[in-house]
């Protein structure tokens, strides 16, 4: 009980800086979000970046509001392991966050991990270097009128032509997402302490608006539905009950209706009964996920474009000339449009 308490104790103090975010930064949190990561990359069929995306040529990536960077790391391992690349040049991962209380406690060669508040623009060392931007579940971080500062901030890290994927939990999914009374009342309360702190409950339709304002093309949306994956029934009902245990008792001290974090502290046990009963008699909740990519306008560098990008830049009846690495020999071809 007193871990739990100084658990939350920690969260309503955060409301002293005037910070909207609503969950703690322990071990306990980290370990939620590791866990949370794992499902959302199932959710969205195993894809850590939208397949939309070229792989071709990635060689730096920042992922904003990191936390632990799981999702740094992961996306590295596989970039890593997976390019058939020829060129030498490093890879870099950097991770902002605007705090380091989850970062790794030893970044890895190759990564930074740096503090930085999205809200505001990235030092001119970070800006037009990337070639991905990743950023995920920020929509109970960013208040609605930031949508537009967020959305240029994160656009000025990208080299043009570089990818912003973003991702966020589709709280006004088309599905019942939570098919039981105790899971609709705790969803409500959820919602009702985002409107409250001026968040959005529909963030793709701010962060769509937000990248369109800008100088972006190809704008993919994907829509993910964990209904769709029978098996990960168990691990979707784990991943709500840590989801709802960390956020109901805090969003009831901020809505008022309950006076002090012990009150609500101790109320909580048995609605988290009643959640473990209805997933007992076998309901199953829905992690639903929606990820947008869109281009940075311009040209990338010569060197980084994929066979496909290097024919579409050609005029007709234009010539390209390459050098293929296959193992150790180099096999030479040229075309013609
Ligand atoms: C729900 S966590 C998401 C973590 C991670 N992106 C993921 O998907 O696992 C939200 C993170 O945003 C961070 N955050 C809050 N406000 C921020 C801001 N203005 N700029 C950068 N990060 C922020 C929080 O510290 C927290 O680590």
């Amino acid at each position: 009980m007193t871990q739990v308490l100084s658990r939350y104790n920690n969260i309503l103090k955060m409301e002293k800086i005037e910070e909207v975010y609503p969950l703690a930064r322990d071990d306990m949190e980290s370990r939620r979000l590791n866990a949370q990561h794992l499902l959302t990359v199932k959710a969205c069929d195993g894809h850590l970046l939208d397949p939309s995306i070229p792989r071709h040529g990635i060689r730096s990536v920042a992922d904003v509001a990191t936390d632990t960077g799981i999702w740094l790391t992961d996306f590295a391992n596989e970039l890593t392991t997976s390019t058939s690349d020829s060129t030498n040049s490093p890879f870099e991962f950097t991770g902002f966050n605007i705090s380091t209380a989850q970062f790794p406690k030893e970044a890895k060669p190759g990564f930074a991990f740096v503090a930085h508040d999205m809200t505001t623009p990235f030092p001119a060392q970070y800006l037009a270097r990337y070639d991905v931007v990743h950023v995920r579940l920020v929509f109970s971080v960013i208040v609605k009128e930031q949508y537009p500062a967020v959305a240029e901030n994160l656009l000025a890290l990208l080299k043009p032509g570089g990818y912003i994927a973003w991702t966020e939990y589709q709280l006004d999914s088309i599905h019942d997402i939570c098919p039981s009374s105790i899971l609709t009342q705790f969803k409500s309360i959820f919602c009702k302490f985002l409107e409250s702190a001026n968040l959005s409950l529909k963030p793709m339709k701010e962060i769509r608006a937000a990248l369109e304002a800008n100088k972006v093309e190809n704008i993919v949306e994907h829509d993910y539905v964990t209904f769709r994956q029978p098996d990960l029934a168990v691990e979707t009902q784990a991943w709500l009950k840590a989801a709802f245990s960390a956020l109901i008792p805090t969003a009831w001290v901020r809505l008022g209706e309950e006076k002090t974090i012990e009150a609500a502290a101790a109320k909580w046990p048995s609605y988290e009964r009643k959640m473990e009963e209805a997933f007992e008699e076998g309901v199953v909740p829905a992690c639903p996920v929606k990820s947008i990519v869109a281009r940075k306008e311009g040209l990338k560098a010569l060197e980084e474009l994929s066979a496909e990008e290097m024919w579409q830049v050609l005029a007709d009846g234009g010539w390209c000339c390459a050098v293929k690495r296959d193992g150790e020999l180099g096999h030479r071809w040229r075309a013609r449009t």
